[in-house]
């Protein structure tokens, strides 16, 4: 990981240009509409304005990156930290003290005691639990009744998320509140962001109270998770026993409210990315039903006629190209924000002290700079010998640097253990009142997917 700030002198600071600004902004909304509208259409839109560009969103300024090396840039640079508009949206959510909205010496211990449960080594002991639930929802597919995606996904992550992280049973009658208050707050949240304004998020009218009741219920929620671990006396070797058991740097145990906030800081994106991503590999099935074919007749020669293991995974790998892809063109993590801590330079433009920057990975994974026939989906292009050409942060849905997703490895795996168990098991259809048009909150997936599963 590169650690290299870009601070310039006085003199290079006053030869340093500002960033052109982006055609189309309103007097009072800036440009906020326009994210509004048709966000992934106008951030893609943004490179052929500059490599940096000028935003403005309410009263405020932010600054768009639009390059793969200038976003790698930016999340490989100590120079921005964590904050900006994503963040302010997600602090009602996520409090300040866990893991996703830390920056400095805070963030770095909480990655410490987080970093165990996520690495390599650590993964093949949750694939029992992920094959279980990749097979369970095989058996609740088979009645063959109409699948509302979005629940049936959520759910599989909420469980795979909790029961391999925060062991327990407790987590079972859970689940349902836990996708249903994150459903809630997660739509809140990105109006917050791209309309701004402020108390009237405080007016009591029905869209806020159902936000701020969802909240609460989440808090409760993580609460009663801590509290039945706890009473319940047992330690196993998992995430929460290591945040309840988690130190500061002074060796005292961490608060209530960090433990609070790391749950919810890991729990929360946990969930939302990958039960997005599960809905976005079940409509590229649906659409594309000779990929399943592929991955049937994958699995047929790794696995054979007994059911896959997590061992199987990485002998997958056509299955595990198709999660690639799909990463690629359906990036759940869309957007992404961070804050200036001090003037900078980027691509040969003056960022000030203090301000926003955004940039879209969804943007950044279709440029057409990047890659040939982008909206083709091809799975293929992730061979080694053709994945070679993809430019250096041209595919970062994980992103990289020191705020890269600590869960990269066991998405890959959950995500690909469930593509080749369901797609070695049914084709899909989409049934009346399905919608696959992305839904674009502060994760993006289809709208609304509702399907048959046809068994093979
Ligand atoms: C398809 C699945 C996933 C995708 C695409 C994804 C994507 C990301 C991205 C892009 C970031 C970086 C945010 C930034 O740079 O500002 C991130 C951070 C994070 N992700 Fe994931 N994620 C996924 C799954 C998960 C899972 C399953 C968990 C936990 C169970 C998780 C926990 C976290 C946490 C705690 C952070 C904050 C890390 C930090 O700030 O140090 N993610 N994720």
């Amino acid at each position: 990981m590169t650690v290299e700030s870009v601070r310039p002198g006085a003199s290079e600071a006053a030869a340093l240009r500002e960033p052109p600004l982006a055609g189309g902004g309103l007097p009072v909304l800036g440009h906020g509409w326009k994210l509004a509208r048709d966000p992934l259409a106008f951030m893609s839109r943004l490179r052929d304005h500059g490599e940096v560009v000028r935003l403005r969103i309410g009263p405020k300024t932010v600054y768009a990156v639009t390059t793969p090396a200038l976003t790698g840039a930016v999340a490989l640079s100590p120079d921005y930290i964590i904050a900006g508009p994503l963040w302010e949206s997600l602090q009602d959510l996520l409090g300040e003290e866990g893991v996703a909205t830390a920056n400095g010496p805070l963030h770095r211990r909480q990655r410490r005691t987080i970093q165990p449960a996520f690495k390599l080594e650590a993964i093949p002991a949750y694939g029992p639990i992920m094959a279980e639930e990749a097979y369970a929802l095989v058996e609740r597919w088979r009645s063959g009744e109409e699948l509302d995606v979005t629940t049936e996904s959520f759910h599989a992550a909420v469980r795979v998320s909790a029961r391999c992280l925060m062991r327990g049973g407790y987590m079972d009658a859970r689940a349902e509140r836990i996708c249903d208050d994150l459903a809630t707050l997660f739509s809140g949240m990105y109006r917050r962001m791209v309309v701004p304004l402020g108390p009237l998020y405080k007016v009591p009218l029905p869209a806020n109270r159902e936000f701020n009741r969802a909240l609460a219920d989440l808090h409760v929620l993580v609460d009663e998770i801590v509290a039945d671990r706890r009473a319940g006396g047992q330690k196993p070797d998992d995430l929460l026993t290591a945040l309840l058991e988690a130190e500061d740097d002074n060796g005292e145990p961490i608060g209530e409210q960090e433990i609070h906030d790391q749950v919810i800081a890991i729990l929360t994106p946990g969930s939302e990315t990958v039960g997005a991503t599960i809905m976005s590999l079940l409509l590229v099935l649906t659409e594309h039903p000779e990929l399943g074919d592929k991955i049937r007749d994958e699995v047929e020669n790794v696995v054979g006629d007994r059911p896959v293991a997590f061992e199987d995974v990485r002998k997958l790998t056509y299955t595990a190209n198709v999660v690639t892809e799909t990463l690629r063109l359906y990036p759940a993590v869309w957007i992404l924000t961070r804050r200036a801590v001090a003037e900078t330079e980027l691509g040969g433009y003056r960022i000030p002290k203090g301000a926003d920057l955004i940039y879209s990975p969804y943007a950044i994974q279709r440029d057409r700079r990047s890659y040939e026939r982008t909206e083709e989906f091809d799975p293929d292009r992730w061979l080694p010998e053709r994945a070679r050409d993809v430019p250096k942060y041209a595919m970062s849905p994980f992103s990289v640097g020191n705020r890269k997703c600590p869960s990269d490895h066991f998405s890959m795996a959950e995500l690909t253990l469930i593509t080749a168990v369901v797609a070695s098991a049914y084709r899909f259809e989409h049934v009346s009142g399905s919608d696959s048009r992305p839904r674009i909150g502060i994760t993006l997936r289809p709208r609304r997917l509702m399907l048959r599963a046809l068994p093979r």
